[in-house]
């Protein structure tokens, strides 16, 4: 009896399943670690449901956008598919002129033939697989970081290629847990893409920047594109001849609804998350990296704000660089708080405590693990100030723009130089063509107000010693005034004017550039990166990558009955829980759904951000809703579960337990911006559209019920 038990015992802990509403978790596994667990919770469905190779299944419904910037999901046999409308805004803002303004207006296509090309493709997921023993078996303990990446690179390489064949399938292989494992995944991708609607940016993006990141919401956070294919059902680059798209799988579109404790899975491809960061890293973050991103945007956005104000035609160039800048800005600064609110850092300190005297008990593990703790002190210590250099080149030098896109004329000096015309007179042609897409969105009054800002921040908060001596030398012949330095080096510069870009294109010299004051600030502060901040960075990673490496290993060995989950980097994973409310604070809660009436609580025609459009507000007042409405005749907006996702999985299908569409994830809630760094199951949220909202919007609000009548409603 006894020896069952035991032999019982060690069966349940080798198959434990995991109880789980933290975890980003890969399809493949869903069987073997998760089904167990979820069907306890409400699942419905077979794991061959969720994920077949053979067969279609829920991930044939699963997109990425572009290389995973967000996520779509398909709900109809015609290839429509559905993402957030901060996922669409760039497509939406590009095709926007003050005569058709769609980010103010909404788009809607009313026939196939409107709909517009959107300039990313999308991919579906065909299979994924474990290929960490080929892989782990051309590695070892003694091989330096640069050796151990050059047999990673060339494993990969040889299976991607087995994996590929003669198929146009993308493939990669890309590391988990921090270089302990590897899968391979391989991608159908079309890049035929096109617009078919969009609400106006007043429900597309109600509440702006004030609400971003926050429950309670009552945003209409969604667009809808059609994924086009050829005569075959092949893709294709865009064509008029191509056809809509027919899924292998679409998601069937529920109206009924959610309540608290349901069943909610979502499925998409989050970013990336830090759930192994160490303490150091953690100070690291609080002390250095988040403080120069919050710092430098605000400032950035201060003066973006200011122009956008004053004139209509500004305010839909930036918009779309606006939202992405601020979207980061308050995610840092809310994350900061985050992490000291929860003593994320004492946390993190615990467990490593745990972990040396873990390696403390045994003579193998003290050889194999020796040095991984104070790896990450010294790491971090000797890279604060390179990362800090490498965070101002990009948030402070490259903000502007005029320095950014000098870069691009680099090739062409190097071509001048030389003798080849064949390769001059081909990049002329090159940068001549991308003229009007550079200056369509740009504002040279923003942009030297920022190069001003940016400069003065950069020559401030970096050590002196680490600043080119050319850089040093201009501000100080302008004594400070970076407004002067500014102005002049604008009123100089080929690279902020569409016709002096242009008249110098007609009659290029490498003299040219070398002198342009622009110029020369990027090229001096990115070659001073390149020869002396980059090879530290480089070297210290050695030590630190090394240290990340053991500490995961270290970690799942030690609390092996533990079933961890990797890391997002971009790849599909599944993420499931409840429907949930939560407690924000003491003596608060919080409900799970949001009503169309809190928009009109909302309402402030005095703040774009809060403006309601009239022909939504007289649909709220009348409650008319149609089949939208819940059994109160209210009209739910938003709601919230307490699903695990980050950046990338926006746009991702909330499925209830029958695989029924029921909501679109979009954001998480303040309480727990530390959540990419450390997961706390009481307070994180998912904050997604009610399907109901979007149809409603779709149907009663813009009129386009043939879209409804494409999906496959289930009341
Ligand atoms: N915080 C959301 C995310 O990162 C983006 C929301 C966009 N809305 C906005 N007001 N910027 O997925």
């Amino acid at each position: 009896m006894k020896k069952i038990t035991l032999l019982l015992a060690g069966f349940i802990l080798a198959f434990a399943p995991v109880k789980a509403d933290e975890g980003m978790w890969l399809p493949m596994f869903v069987k073997r670690l998760n089904y167990v667990d979820m069907q306890k919770q409400g699942l419905q469905l077979t794991p061959e449901e969720i994920y077949s190779v053979n067969n279609s299944s829920l991930k044939d419904a699963i997109v990425r956008l572009g290389r995973g910037f967000c996520t779509g999901e398909i709900i109809s046999d015609q290839g429509l598919m559905l993402t957030n409308h901060h996922c669409g805004f760039g497509v939406i803002q590009e095709n926007s002129t003050e005569e058709n303004n769609y980010l103010d207006n909404g788009f809607w296509a009313m026939k196939k033939s409107d709909e517009l090309p959107a300039g990313f493709s999308v991919s579906f997921l065909v299979r994924m697989e474990d290929v960490s023993e080929a892989v782990n078996a051309e590695l070892n303990e003694e091989m330096t970081l640069e050796e151990r990446n050059k047999a990673i690179k060339m494993i990969s390489d040889s299976l991607e290629k087995e994996a590929k064949g003669d198929t146009e399938y993308d493939v990669e292989v890309k590391s988990f847990y921090d270089g302990n494992e590897f899968y391979l995944f391989v991608y159908e991708t079309f890049p035929d893409v096109r617009l078919v609607g969009a609400p106006p940016s007043s429900i597309g993006k109600f509440g702006g920047d004030t609400d971003n990141w926050m429950w309670p919401r009552h945003t209409g956070d969604f667009t809808l594109f059609r994924v086009y294919a050829d005569k075959d059902n092949k893709p294709a680059a865009y064509s008029e001849d191509n056809k809509p798209y027919t899924p292998k799988h679409s998601l069937p579109v529920s109206l009924k609804g959610v309540k608290e404790g349901d069943f909610s899975m979502i499925f998409g491809y989050p970013g990336s998350t830090d759930r192994y960061l160490t303490s150091a890293g953690i100070k690291y973050e609080l002390e250095t990296r988040q403080p120069s991103y919050v710092k430098l945007r605000r400032q950035v956005l201060d003066i973006y704000e200011q122009e956008m104000a004053k004139s209509d035609k500004v305010r839909l160039q930036y918009a779309s660089k606006h939202a992405s800048i601020s979207n980061y800005w308050k995610y840092f600064k809310g994350q900061s708080a985050g992490l000291k609110r929860l003593k994320v850092y004492d946390k993190k300190k615990a467990t490593e405590d745990q972990l040396a005297a873990w390696i403390a008990k045994d003579e193998a593990r003290k050889e194999l693990y020796a040095g991984v703790l104070e790896g990450f002190e010294t790491g971090y210590a000797n890279m604060t100030e390179v990362n800090k250099i490498a965070i101002y080149l990009n948030e402070a030098i490259f903000r502007t723009e005029a320095v950014r896109y000098s870069r691009q004329f680099s090739s062409l000096k190097k071509l001048l130089e030389g003798d080849d015309e064949e390769a001059t007179k081909a990049e002329i042609e090159k940068l001549t063509s991308g003229l009007d897409a550079h200056y369509k969105d740009y504002s040279k009054v923003i942009d030297q107000q920022v190069f001003a800002a940016m400069l003065q921040a950069y020559h401030e908060d970096i050590d002196a010693s680490n600043q080119p001596e050319a850089i040093k030398s201009m501000i100080s012949k302008y004594k400070g005034d970076y407004k002067k330095l500014a102005a002049d080096a604008f009123a100089k510069t080929i690279f902020a004017d569409k016709e002096k870009t242009a008249a110098f294109l007609e009659k290029p010299s490498a003299k040219k550039i070398d002198k342009d004051p622009i110029y020369m600030v990027m090229k001096e502060v990115f070659n001073h990166y390149m020869d002396n901040v980059r090879p530290t960075i480089i070297a210290e990673n050695e030590g630190l990558s090394r240290s990340k490496r053991l500490f995961a290993k270290g970690l799942r060995e030690m609390n092996s009955d533990k079933v961890y989950a990797p890391d997002a980097n971009s790849t599909m994973r599944f993420t499931y829980g409840q429907i949930k409310e939560y407690y924000p604070r003491d003596a608060v809660k919080y409900d799970l759904v949001t009503t169309a009436e809190g928009i009109l609580e909302k309402e402030d025609a005095t703040n774009h951000e809060f403006v309601v459009p009239e022909k939504l507000k007289t649909l709220i007042q009348n409650k008319d809703y149609g089949q939208y409405a819940d059994e109160n005749g209210d009209l739910i907006v938003n709601f919230i579960s307490n699903n695990d996702i980050t950046g990338g999985n926006s746009g991702s299908p909330m499925i209830n337990g029958n695989g029924e569409l029921i909501g679109t994830a979009f954001d998480g809630n303040w309480e727990a911006m530390s959540g990419d760094i450390a997961f706390e199951t009481e307070l994180q949220r998912t904050i997604g559209v009610d399907i109901r909202y979007t149809l409603f919007i779709i149907d009663k609000y813009a009129g386009a019920g043939h879209l409804i009548e494409e999906m496959n409603l289930v009341k």
